[in-house]
């Protein structure tokens, strides 16, 4: 195979890194943007938490940010080897950056409440939002090193801020769990705040404080633990549409085959909902075995032809035997009706406010490839096409790994489907074709996919096809329609 494609190690596509959207951090603007956010940080941390501003001396002010501003850049550059899909995205990295703004206001706060009571601080709410948005090494990241950047703030200078805000943080970090029903929020709270509690109590006993004073610790950090879960998990929605990732709770939620929209699909399309249910499972299996995610590629599969419901009986799936309305039509024709499947996709999704992760497979699963049967048939003697945009798929190319997943298994479940016998080697043949087809065309040049990837996409079509066809019945051949196969 000799096309290049963008290489990323499979560690690098986690569950939770699918669905980012590519704005990539990689203008000036973006630069001085991520400058801007790091230094703004840095600013409010030294102003905020340094102690009354006008009693302290301009270099000790001075030294205080550039603490500061070190620090908070560590957490970037380590995001950046953690996660760099999260590091490249402005919306993520904004989000982020909001997000330690916002604790250290709290911190500022609860320092006026109650000083030296660094369980007042609500560090777990950090630790909720990011392992339920991103995942549970992300958050851990963070909320560590803003435990380290508060604890170390003039306002914090007690020897017990740093273990506590580190118990309450990192225990929700780990806690949370983004497949987590939202149900079991009671028990992120048990375990934030038996943890904070510990932390609390254990500090407070190596400082020699009365038991009183240990008891009020204890329910302060329980009350703080209850506080940072329940505004957590009601930020969370905003988040979501802030950064355009969507949690596992979205997705199961978009993923249940009794949405209207999918009810819709299988009373009126059967043949499409048939096709979209078995693309869904090739491409599950498929993201599973590379380590992409999976559910997102499902749900994505699940919606992604929902365009076909504007005219049904035009695509092939859907035709019952002897009957192909473009038989009465130009190619040019036939072909606009079939192009308009992505672009009427994409307006039924608006509508229905899918989310942005789930729409881009409407648009993205066939990219810019041509509707070549019709393309062929409008070719003239002389070999040109008269207005040969018209056969080609608006757009964009995959821009995810499950994305381009699901174009590859749209086109081989198209043709598997009407092989009349599906042999192993048959389907091998198949898929072998429609990958190869889709790298000459470029559609794979900017989904960050590897070779050794597609190669375990490739397995794994195959063994997901081979399960579905073994069993079948051998009937006897008929002639079959010359149809478009992928549509
Ligand atoms: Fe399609
Ligand atoms: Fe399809």
């Amino acid at each position: 195979m000799g096309t290049e494609l963008v290489t990323s190690p499979p560690d690098e596509i986690d569950r939770n890194t699918g669905s980012m959207p590519a704005t990539r951090v990689s203008t000036a603007g973006a630069f001085m943007m991520r400058l801007l956010l790091l230094v703004a940080c840095a600013v409010l941390t030294t102003l905020a938490l340094g102690g009354p501003l006008l009693s302290r001396a301009p270099d000790s002010i001075v030294g205080s940010f550039v603490v500061n501003l070190l620090l908070i850049t560590m957490m970037v550059m380590a995001l950046r080897v953690v996660r760099p899909t999260i590091h490249d995205s402005g919306r993520a990295l904004a989000l982020l950056g909001g997000l330690v703004a916002f604790q250290v206001a709290l911190a500022f706060l609860a320092v006026r409440v109650r000083p030296a009571s660094p369980e007042l601080v609500p560090i777990a709410f950090a630790g909720v939002v990011i392992s339920t948005l991103f995942d549970r090494r992300v958050s851990l990241l963070t909320v560590v090193l803003l435990a380290v950047l508060i604890a170390s703030q003039p306002d914090y200078h007690s020897a017990a801020a740093l273990p506590v805000m580190i118990a309450s943080g990192a225990s929700a970090a780990l806690a949370v769990r983004s497949s987590l029903r939202r149900d079991q929020s009671y028990l992120w709270i048990l375990i934030i705040a038996a943890v904070s509690g510990v932390a609390v109590t254990a500090t407070g006993v190596a400082a020699g404080e009365p038991t009183w004073a240990l008891l009020a610790g204890v329910i302060r950090a329980a009350a703080t633990s209850v506080v940072s879960v329940i505004s957590a998990m009601l930020f969370v929605p905003f988040a979501e549409r802030l950064t355009g990732r969507e949690t596992h709770l979205t997705l199961l939620e978009w993923g249940d085959l009794h949405h209207p929209l999918l009810q819709r699909l299988s009373l009126e399309a059967p043949g499409t909902y048939a096709h979209t249910i078995a693309l869904a499972n090739l491409a599950d299996a498929a993201c599973r075995a590379i380590g992409a995610n999976a559910l997102l590629a499902r749900v994505g599969a699940y919606y992604h032809d929902i365009g076909k419901l504007s005219k049904p009986q035009y695509f092939a799936e859907n035709q019952p035997r002897g009957h192909n309305p473009h038989d009465q039509l130009k190619p040019g024709t036939s072909a606009s009706i079939i192009r308009s499947h992505v672009l009427a996709g994409v307006e039924l999704a608006s509508e229905v406010r899918l989310p942005a992760a789930i729409k881009a497979f409407i648009s993205e699963h066939h990219g810019t490839s041509t509707i070549a049967y019709f393309m062929e048939r409008a070719r003239q003697p002389d070999g040109t096409v008269p207005n040969a945009a018209e056969f080609v798929y608006p757009g964009p190319i995959p821009q995810s790994a499950e994305t381009a997943v699901v174009m590859l298994a749209d086109g081989v479940e198209a043709i598997a489907r009407t092989l009349a016998d599906p042999t192993p080697e048959r389907i091998r043949e198949v898929i072998d074709r429609v990958v190869q087809q889709r790298l000459d065309q470029g559609q794979l040049r900017e989904a960050p996919i590897t070779m050794r990837q597609l190669s375990i996409v490739k397995r794994e079509f195959a063994r997901v096809l081979g399960g579905m066809y073994h069993a079948r019945v051998e009937y006897p051949k008929t002639p079959t329609r010359n149809q478009p196969a992928t549509v």
